[in-house]
């Protein structure tokens, strides 16, 4: 494996009951609280009132961001900055999914400076300061709440980057699996895809001996297969929901691609479809990652996918040549995702020919070639999102 450093200071507080510890945790950076949330759906499951409560526990002095969009937009993040700004906010809280918590991690960057958020997201410009965050998560899905990422949109230019630094990593996060029983199934399913793709990005690397790190992986994808069909007959089972919680922190906290770099491709060629179309993150993993996979796959880097096909998706082996063998687990990931209800081409979200050059176009906008297991140009996208339509 290569060199690496682990640091991850986010405090992980987990469990039932668990919004308890927001008043002692938000009491040591300040009383003046920005909090941020989306489009509603804490008002309507009630996570918004219990918040407010426990604030008021500590007399804290709250101000409100609502309406974080899904793929959160630059001009959202630009009002949260304003009112850090003219309200000397102290610390702030995001209380939702993905969306929510890279839109305050890029609001409490912005606070600190009066560089354009958008040139620290497209990194013309660097800033590795911020307002002290924690985090209240009501989906399982990204990972954001214990990682430093952040993914902003600008629906003007319709760009869509993935940035972040050493200061936008939360002070906490506190992860009650009963705060996401109302998630509704479509963004369930969402969530797992993603989930199971951050492993699926890591697991797709070139470094050697690697054998702890592809157990942990397959460890994951096993027990987040296990777990969806159940979950989505039963939206409201804790242990379920705790299961895939938990699965989608540790997904992308770092832990699981100590030792080298995962792929991120799909990553890649997604946030540009969803750049140009705004649509969900993980449906859009769902249609591109096994077109790319098939895209990738060829006899130098066949162990990779076979592995996969036989740990993960009990594929067997004998009898086939290795090449079937990886091209059997791929055909078992889209069979997964298909029976639980993810969409399988860009047709699904009504996304023709028409703009598969200009997706093309945001793929390369940060760099000429991307991915790292397999290095891909702006002509490789081209012919992945011509597989995906
Ligand atoms: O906006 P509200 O009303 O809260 O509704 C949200 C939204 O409509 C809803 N929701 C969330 N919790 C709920 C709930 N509905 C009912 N009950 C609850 N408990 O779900 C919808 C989706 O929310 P969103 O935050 O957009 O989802 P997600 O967590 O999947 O975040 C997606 C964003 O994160 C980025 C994606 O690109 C996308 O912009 N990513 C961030 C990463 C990171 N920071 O590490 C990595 C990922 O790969 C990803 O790119
Ligand atoms: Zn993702």
């Amino acid at each position: 494996m290569d060199n690496f450093t682990f640091y991850n200071p986010v405090k992980l507080i987990f469990g039932k009951g668990q919004l308890e510890a927001l008043p002692n945790e938000v009491a040591a950076y300040g009383k003046k609280v920005l909090l941020v949330y989306g489009g509603g759906s804490i008002k309507r499951n009630g996570v918004y009132e219990e918040v407010v409560n426990q604030l008021s526990k500590i007399n804290a002095e709250v101000v409100e961001l609502s309406g974080v969009e899904p793929n959160p937009r630059v001009s959202t993040v630009r009002k949260g900055i304003e009112i850090c700004k003219n309200e000397d906010v102290e610390f702030v809280l995001a209380v939702g999914g993905g969306s929510t918590i890279d839109a305050t991690k890029a609001i409490v960057t912005g606070a600190k400076t009066d560089i354009d958020i958008w040139d620290i997201v497209t990194k013309k410009e660097q800033v590795n300061d911020a307002l002290p965050f924690g985090t209240v998560l009501t989906i399982a899905a990204t990972g954001s709440e214990m990682n430093a990422g952040s993914v902003i949109t600008n629906w003007e230019t319709h760009e869509k980057h993935g940035w972040g630094t050493p200061s936008t990593f939360p002070k906490f996060s506190i992860l009650d699996p009963s705060n996401t029983f109302s998630v509704p199934r479509d963004q369930t399913v969402y969530g797992i895809v993603d989930i199971m793709s951050h492993v699926l990005e890591h697991y797709f690397h070139q470094a050697g001996n690697t054998l702890v790190q592809d157990r942990f992986c397959e460890s994951i994808l096993r027990t987040v297969i296990e777990t969806a069909p159940k979950l989505l007959d039963d939206l409201e089972n804790y242990e379920y929901r705790e299961t895939m919680m938990l699965s989608g922190t540790l997904a992308l906290n770092g832990m699981l691609n100590m030792g080298y770099r995962g792929d991120w491709a799909t990553h890649n060629l997604e946030h540009a479809v969803s750049a140009v179309h705004d649509i969900p993150h993980g449906g859009g993993l769902a249609i591109i990652f096994p077109n790319w996979m098939k895209h990738v796959l060829d006899d130098t880097n066949t162990d990779r996918f076979k592995q996969l096909a036989v740990r993960v998706f009990n594929v067997e082996a004998e009898g086939l040549s290795d090449r079937d063998v990886a091209l059997e687990g791929i055909n078992k990931l889209r069979e997964f995702w298909n029976d639980i209800g993810a969409p399988a081409t860009l047709a699904d979200y009504d996304i023709d020919q028409n703009t598969v050059e200009e997706m093309a176009d945001k793929t390369v906008i940060a760099r000429p070639e991307f991915g790292n297991f397999k290095k891909l140009s702006r002509q490789d996208s081209v012919e992945i999102f011509k597989a995906s339509l």
